[in-house]
C-alpha cells in the first residue's frame, strides 16, 4: 500500500440523547460509503463515530432514570453499536468521550493552552440554553430564544476559563481564503462567515463549574472542560494524540474529512481549526455540512415527533434498500424530503425494475438458452449498439470516481444507473430470444457475454454503497476475486470464456404498496420510547396498577393487510374470549400459538390495530430479531385461564 494512500474520516460524536432516526443515522451512512469506495480504490482507511457523553443534560437524565451518568452513557453505546451492525457500518474505531485515554488527552490540551496562555480565566455571564448546550449571545437569540431549538435560555453567570477564539480571527479568515476546499459546501462557508466574522469573534467559555459531569481540569478541578473542547478533540485523541500509543495520530492525522451537520458546521470550520492552529498542529482537509433529513419541511427529530426508528425500514424493506433511498434521494450537501411514499417507489423502480430485473432477466436467458455458461469469443464483428454499451461501461467507473471523489455521491450513483438502464435497453435491441429461434448461436453469445460483462462492472462501484447486493450478484454470475478488482472495472472484455451464472434469489423483490408498511403502532413502546420520557422509579402502588393475568390463547388468525399482526382469541377466565391483537406474525406460527398459557396485560386500554379493535396485550421479551412470548411453564401442574400474576 503506498504511504500517501491513507483517509481519515468521521462523523460528529453523537450524543446519548435516545434518538436515533433515519436523519442521525444519515451521517454515519454518507462517511460509511465513502469509507466503503476509498477502501475499494486501495486506500489504508481510518472510519472513526463514536458518542459525545459528557455535560449537563446527560447528569439530569441519568439523575431522572436513578442511575449514573456513566451507566446511563453505557446503555446508549450499547444501542448504538447494535444499531450501526443493523446498517453494516463499517467504523475502524468507536469513539467515546469517557474513554481514560481521552479524558486525560483532554486534560494535557487544557493544561498546555493554559501555559500558553491560549486559555485564561474570567467570568462568564451568558445566556444558555440547556437542551443543546450552547451558550449564545443577545444578538444570536430569535425572538428572545435559542436559535438552534427555539426553546427558552437562561442567564448564568460564574467563574470560566475561555479560549482566545478571538486571536485567531485573522489567522482563520487568511486559511478559508488559502484553502477553497476546506470548507464545503460552498454556500455554507458564505453564511457562516457572514454569521459569525461579520458580528465579531468572541472568546470562548470552556469550563462550568456547575457541571459535575465532565472531565476535571487538574490545575482548578472546580472547573469541568465545557463541551465544544471536550468534543472536538475526539478528532485527534481517539488517534491517540499525546499518548504513547500515538501511531495513529502520526499516520492518520490530518483528517481527510469531517462530515458534520449542517448545524455543527460552524463549530468545526471556526472553534476546531482555532484549537489546532494553538496546539500547533496542521488543519483537516475538509469540513463537509451535510443538510437534513425534513418531513414536509421540518427536520426529523424527537421533537418533532417525526421520526421511526430506521429498523422499520429495514424490516419491510432491507439494508440496502434504505441506504440506497439515503444516498441517492437525498443531495449531498442540502436537505432532503424522507418520503415513506417515494421511498417504496424507488425501491420498486431503481432496484427492483432497474437493476434486480437485469440480473434476473440475463441469468435467466443464460441458463434457458445455454445452460448458464457464457462464451468470450474475440473473433467476432462487434455491432453498434455493442460499442455503444462497451463505451459507456468502460466510462462509467471513471466518472463515478471523478464524482465520488468530489462527494458528489448523488451523481456517482447516477452514472451506475446510466449503465444499467443502458444494459436494460440492449437487451430489447439486440432481442436474445429471437436470435435464440434462429439459432443464431454465436450472436446470441455475445450478447450474453456482453451483458453479464457489463454487470460485472456495474457491481464493482455499487459494493461502495451496498453491503449484501454485490455479493449476491457475482455470486449469480460467478465471477471470482480476480474480476471484481476495482482496476477490473476499467476494462470490457475481463469475464473469463466459460463462466457459469445462475439464477439466484430476486435482488430486491418488489414492495406492494397497498400493504401496510413502516407501521410502529404495535411496537410504539419499544421505537419511540425516549430515555427523556422516561419517569424513573415506580411504587408498587404504580405497579399494581397493571392487571397481569394467566390467558390460554384458543383461536389464532393473521390480519388481514399486515405482516406482523394475529387476531388472537384468547381465555382470560371471563365468560367471553378477548380479542387480543399482536405482532407475533414474525416470530410464532398459528400452531405454535394455539393453546398456549401466557401473560396478558387485562386492563389495558383498547387500541385498533390495523382495523381490529384489541383488548389486552400479551407479554414477550426481545427486540425486532429474537422475540419470546412469556409463557408458563406448566411442570408442576397448571393455572386456570384467568389466574392473577403479581
Ligand atoms: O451535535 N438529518 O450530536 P447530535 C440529518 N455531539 N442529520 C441529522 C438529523 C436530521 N434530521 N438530526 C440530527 C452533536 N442529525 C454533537 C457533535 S462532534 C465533535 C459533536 C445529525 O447527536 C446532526 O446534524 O446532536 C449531527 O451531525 C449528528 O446528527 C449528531 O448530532
Amino acid at each position: 500500500m503506498e504511504e500517501n494512500k491513507k483517509y481519515y474520516i468521521t462523523t460528529p460524536i453523537y450524543y446519548p440523547s435516545g434518538d436515533f432516526h433515519v436523519g442521525t443515522c444519515y451521517c454515519t451512512l454518507m462517511a460509511d460509503t465513502l469509507a466503503r469506495y476509498k477502501r475499494l480504490r486501495g486506500y489504508d482507511v481510518f472510519f472513526m463515530t463514536g458518542t459525545d457523553e459528557h455535560g449537563q443534560k446527560i447528569e439530569e437524565k441519568a439523575k431522572a432514570r436513578g442511575i449514573t451518568p456513566k451507566e446511563f452513557v453505557d446503555e446508549f453505546v450499547a444501542k448504538a453499536k447494535d444499531l450501526w451492525k443493523v446498517l453494516d457500518i463499517s467504523y475502524d474505531k468507536y469513539m467515546r468521550t469517557t474513554y481514560d485515554h481521552h479524558v486525560k488527552a483532554v486534560q494535557q490540551i487544557f493544561e498546555k493552552l493554559l501555559a500558553k496562555g491560549d486559555i485564561y480565566k474570567g467570568e462568564y455571564t451568558g445566556l444558555y440554553c440547556t437542551p443543546c448546550e450552547s451558550f449564545w449571545t443577545e444578538t444570536q437569540l430569535v425572538d428572545g430564544k435559542c436559535p438552534d431549538c427555539g426553546r427558552e435560555v437562561k442567564e448564568v453567570k460564574e467563574e470560566s476559563y475561555f479560549f482566545k477564539l478571538s486571536k485567531y480571527k485573522d489567522r482563520l479568515l487568511e486559511y478559508y481564503e488559502e484553502h477553497p476546499e476546506f470548507l464545503e459546501p460552498e454556500k455554507r462557508k458564505n453564511e457562516m462567515i457572514k454569521n459569525f466574522f461579520d458580528k465579531g469573534l468572541e472568546d470562548l467559555c470552556v469550563t462550568r463549574t456547575t457541571i459535575d459531569w465532565g472531565i476535571r481540569v487538574p490545575s482548578d478541578p472546580k472547573h469541568t472542560v465545557y463541551v465544544w473542547l471536550d468534543a472536538l478533540t475526539n478528532y485527534i485523541t481517539g488517534l491517540g494524540y499525546t499518548t504513547d500509543e500515538d501511531e495513529r495520530f502520526k499516520k492518520y492525522w490530518p483528517a481527510d474529512v469531517h462530515l458534520v451537520g449542517k448545524e455543527i458546521f460552524r463549530f468545526h470550520s471556526i472553534i476546531w481549526p482555532a484549537i489546532l492552529m494553538a496546539l500547533d498542529l496542521p488543519l483537516p482537509k475538509k469540513v463537509f455540512g451535510h443538510g437534513w433529513l425534513v418531513v414536509n419541511g421540518n427536520k426529523i427529530s424527537k421533537s418533532f415527533g417525526n421520526y421511526k426508528d430506521p429498523r422499520v425500514y429495514i424490516r419491510d424493506t432491507s439494508v440496502d434498500a434504505l441506504r440506497y433511498y439515503l444516498i441517492k434521494e437525498v443531495t449531498f450537501g442540502e436537505d432532503g424530503n424522507f418520503s415513506e411514499d417515494l421511498f417504496i417507489e424507488k425501491v420498486n423502480s431503481d432496484l427492483s425494475n432497474d437493476l434486480g430485473n437485469l440480473v434476473s432477466r440475463v441469468t435467466a436467458m443464460a441458463e434457458k438458452y445455454n445452460n448458464g455458461i457464457i462464451i468470450k469469443n474475440d473473433n467476432l464483428p462487434i455491432e453498434d449498439i455493442d460499442k455503444d454499451l462497451i463505451d459507456t461501461a468502460k466510462q462509467t467507473i471513471l466518472n463515478f470516481e471523478e464524482k465520488m471523489d468530489n462527494l458528489k455521491t448523488n451523481d456517482a450513483i447516477a452514472e451506475i444507473w446510466k449503465l444499467i438502464s443502458k444494459a436494460n435497453k440492449y437487451i430489447d435491441l439486440s432481442t436474445p430470444w429471437i436470435l435464440a429461434k434462429q439459432e443464431n448461436k454465436d450472436r446470441l453469445n455475445q450478447v450474453l457475454y456482453n451483458l453479464v460483462e457489463t454487470i460485472r462492472i456495474v457491481t464493482i462501484p455499487l459494493q461502495s454503497f451496498f453491503v449484501d447486493t454485490p455479493k449476491k450478484i457475482f455470486d449469480q454470475i460467478g465471477v471470482s476475486s480476480e474480476e471484481t478488482t476495482w482496476d477490473s472495472a476499467k476494462e470490457f472484455g475481463v469475464l473469463k470464456d466459460g463462466t457459469k451464472v445462475s439464477k439466484g434469489e430476486i435482488l430486491f423483490p418488489r414492495i406492494d404498496k397497498s400493504e401496510e408498511l413502516f407501521k410502529v403502532e404495535e411496537e410504539k413502546e419499544e421505537v419511540q420510547e425516549d430515555e427523556e420520557d422516561r419517569k424513573g422509579i415506580i411504587s408498587i402502588d404504580e405497579l399494581d396498577k397493571v392487571e397481569l393475568k394467566v390467558g390460554q390463547i384458543k383461536e389464532v388468525e393473521k390480519v388481514a393487510k399486515s405482516k406482523k399482526l394475529y387476531k388472537l382469541q384468547v381465555d382470560v377466565g371471563e365468560k367471553e374470549l378477548r380479542t387480543i391483537v399482536s405482532g407475533l406474525v414474525p416470530y410464532y406460527t398459528e400452531e405454535e400459538l394455539a393453546g398456549k398459557q401466557v401473560v396478558v396485560v387485562t386492563n389495558l386500554q383498547p387500541a385498533k390495530l390495523c382495523g381490529v379493535e384489541s383488548n389486552g396485550m400479551l407479554l414477550a421479551a426481545g427486540d425486532y430479531d429474537v422475540v419470546k412470548l412469556l409463557v408458563l411453564d406448566n411442570n408442576n401442574g397448571t393455572l386456570e385461564n384467568g389466574a392473577n400474576i403479581h
